[in-house]
Formats: structure tokens, sequence, C-alpha cells
């Protein structure tokens, strides 16, 4: 392949909010940015880092490298310097940093699901595009190579019309009875549990692949009601803590959801069923979809992210499922490897989005996840979670203005 070549340079001071998992991946992936992505002249400089507990903003300086810390995020806003954000708060902290963030008139790219509820994720989707800010979501999974492809076949028509898809995210971050009972289990921090945390990327993956989610009905379920406390900035949700004194499990481990996809394109009259669990044992990290049309087939899981099974037509010796590893002919694949077959990995996906973000930033391609996708997907969740609590079918409100609706 051919290095592409530089145009205009443009250095943009990043600021962070919050040093967890993800604040870490999203500073690795502005400073693998311009190895990746030469030519589109992007150059982040880690500027100013914050967050509450003092030993995470001691490790952004000298570890990630920003140039200052801080413990009031506040600070990371006010700085002159800083020109674009990195939200990576929990949960609970997404609705104030990102109004003020839209307030400050900084771009920002914020972590799913943008909030506890679709009430938060309203109130920043509201903030940023009164602002006329760029946005974008921590949607990763759609930038996995396999997906951006399958979002072109279904585009194409190379399945036909989609008639049903069943997808996942079957997560075993919780399956330990004795896992900590972290921010993601409180109702005030998180929200919904495995709704807005895994159920949110499963809505997101199947409305940019396949289309606008228009209806839903759903139930939900709680495996283990207690959980050992674990301090907030204390170790990730992996952890398992043996003697810990124990709280309330305030939301759902599981969900299952009918769905019905609204009448455009391809997706029309689709039909499909998706699920969610954080407390699985079997799958690790299995955020996998089946999607089947009049004319052919598609199945991914991110378990086995570089390899897409495709089923193109009924008859012929190779009808059924092919195989097909990662290649230059599949999404940004060709940015990251050299040649077929050499796996990519989860924080590739991450690299890909800073630069969507960030090109978008500069005034170039608008192919950022954003805030109304955010939105969409939030609306689905919402309506999820009234129909778990009645049984009833509900109908989602239609967002505008989605990367999901948006063909191409
Ligand atoms: N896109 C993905 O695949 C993915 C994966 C994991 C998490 N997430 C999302 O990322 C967000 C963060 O999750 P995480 O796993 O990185 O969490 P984490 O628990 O690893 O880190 C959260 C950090 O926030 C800090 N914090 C708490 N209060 C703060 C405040 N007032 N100001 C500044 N910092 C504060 C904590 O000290 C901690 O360092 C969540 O919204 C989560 O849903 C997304």
């Amino acid at each position: 392949m051919a290095e592409p070549t530089t145009t205009s340079r443009h250095d943009l001071g990043v600021g962070l909010i919050s040093v967890g998992w993800m604040g870490k991946l999203h500073s690795r992936a502005y400073q693998a940015l311009p190895y990746v992505y030469p030519e589109t002249g992007i150059r982040p400089r880690l500027l100013h880092a914050a967050d509450t507990a003092p030993d995470r903003v001691d490790y952004a300086t000298d570890v990630l490298g920003y140039a200052r810390g801080s413990t009031d995020y506040r600070e990371v806003l006010a700085d002159p310097e800083v020109d674009v954000v990195s939200i990576c708060a929990p949960n609970m902290l997404h609705r104030e940093i990102g109004l003020a963030a839209a307030e400050a008139g900084k771009p920002f790219w914020i972590e799913k699901p943008v909030g506890r509820n679709v009430e938060d994720t309203a109130a920043v989707a509201a903030a940023a595009n009164a602002a006329g800010l760029v946005t974008s979501i921590g949607f990763n999974y759609r930038h996995a190579p396999a997906v951006e492809h399958s979002r072109e076949l279904v585009a194409s028509g190379a399945l036909g019309r989609v008639t049903n898809v069943r997808a996942v995210f079957f997560s075993g971050y919780a399956s330990e009875p004795k896992g900590a009972l972290s921010w993601r289990f409180n109702r005030e921090l998180a929200g919904s549990g495995a709704l807005g945390d895994l159920f949110s990327h499963v809505v997101d993956l199947v409305q940019y692949v396949v289309g606008p989610v228009a209806e839903v009905t759903a139930l939900t379920s709680t495996v283990y009601t207690e959980r050992p406390i674990l301090p907030m900035g204390s170790a990730t949700h992996f952890a398992v803590i043996e003697d810990g004194e124990l709280g309330p499990v305030e939301n759902e481990d599981y969900a299952a959801a009918l769905v019905r996809f609204a009448g455009e394109a391809q997706g029309a009259g689709a039909v499909g069923t998706l699920e969610a669990s954080r407390t699985i044992v079997g799958p690790q990290c299995g955020l996998a979809f089946e999607l089947y049309g009049t004319d052919g087939s598609l199945a991914w899981n991110f378990e086995q992210m570089n390899e897409l099974r495709v089923c193109l037509g009924r008859g012929g010796a190779h009808q059924g499922y092919t195989t097909v590893l990662g290649n230059a002919e599949l999404g940004d694949y060709a940015r990251f490897q050299p040649g077929p077959g050499i796996g990519m990995g989860y924080d590739d996906l991450k690299v890909t989005e800073a630069k969507k973000f960030l090109v978008a930033v500069v005034g170039g391609e608008r192919r950022n996840c954003s805030v109304d996708d955010a939105l969409s997907a939030a609306e689905v969740v919402a309506a999820a979670e009234r129909s778990a609590a009645d049984g009833s079918w509900q109908k989602v409100p239609a967002v505008t203005g989605t990367t999901a609706a948006r063909r191409g």
C-alpha cells in the first residue's frame, strides 16, 4: 500500500476527563492517530487531564504524557489550549460534564451510553447541537472492518432484503458472584445495568448495519442481587473481592428484546432479537450479530473480530458460509496491517474512532458517530426499559441526523 501523503497540519490540544480504562484508551488512540492516519495532518497534543483520584492524575502526567493534571474537570474545560475533550467519566457525570463542555464550546468525544437514561442523553445532545459542536461517541465496535463491510453489503443489496437479525452482547465481566460492586451496579450512578452498558452497543451495531429500530418489547432479570463494595476510582469492574462488605445490585444483569426495524431501505420489514448479559459464563466479550437476508447472510462475533462469515446466494458448490479474514478491502484494515489475515485488536477501533472525530473537528468528512446516534440508541434502551416494566410493545421515537440512517 502506498503511504498516504500529508495535507495541511492541524495541531489540536487534547483534554481528558477521567483516567480509567477508557481515559487511558482514548489517550493511546490520540497518540497512535498520526502514525495510522498521517495524511490527515492531525497532531493531537495531550495537554490537560483530570480525575478525582490523585494517583490517576499522576499517571496521566507521568506515564500517559499529559502536560498538566488536575483533580477538577472544570480546569480542563477552562484551559484555553484545550481544543477537544474526551469525557471518560462514569455515566452519572456524562450529563453534567457534557453540558459543561458544550457551554465551553469544546468539541467532545464522550463514552457511551451518554448518561444514565434517555433524559440525560437528550440533554447532552441538545446542548451539543445548539452549540454546533462536533461530537463523537464510544460505540467503537462499529469501526471494526468486518462491521463496516457488513454495513456496505447490506446497503448495496447484496443480501437482498434483510428479513431477520439476531444480535447479542454476552459479556462475562460480572459472572463471578464476588465480582466488585462498581458504579455500574448502582442506579443513581449508572442508570440501567446490562441495558445501558451492553445492550446499547448491540443497538448501535444493528442500527449502523441494518437501520433504525422502530418498535421493541423486552424483559430483564437480575442474576446476583448483592456484591462486594468497590470504592470509586480503585480497580476496575473486572475486580473480584473475596471478603468485602456486600451492597445491593440495583439494575439488571440480563436483557432480551424482540424488535421491528423501521420500514427503510434494505432493512424494511426486518425483525429481530437483541440480548445482553453481563453475568454469562462462557462467552467473554461476545458482541455478535447474525443477519439474514432473502439472498444471503452474514455472521460476526467480536471474539473473532477479524473473521466475517459470509453467504451470498443459495446454490453452487460453495453454498453456505465462507469465512473471510481481515483484508485491505474491509473498512480501515489496511491502515493497521500490511497484508490479509493479520489480526487487529480492540484498541485499534478507538484509533479509527479518534480519527473520525478529529477529521470532523478540522472540517473534513463527517463520519463520526455523534450525539444523535447516542440519543437514538438511548431511545431504544428507554423503550426496552418501559416494555420490561409492563410487558408491552413500545414505539421508539425516530431521531434525525444519525450516521446509522445515513447510508454509505
Ligand atoms: N466503549 C466501550 O467499549 C467502553 C468500555 C468500557 C467503558 N465504557 C464507558 O466509559 C465510561 C468510563 O468507564 P471506565 O470503564 O473507563 O470506568 P473506570 O471505573 O475505569 O474509570 C472511571 C474514572 O472516573 C474517575 N472519576 C470519578 N468521578 C470523577 C469526577 N468527578 N471527575 C473526574 N473523574 C472522575 C474515577 O476516579 C476513575 O478513574 C463509562 O461511561 C462506560 O460506560 C465504554
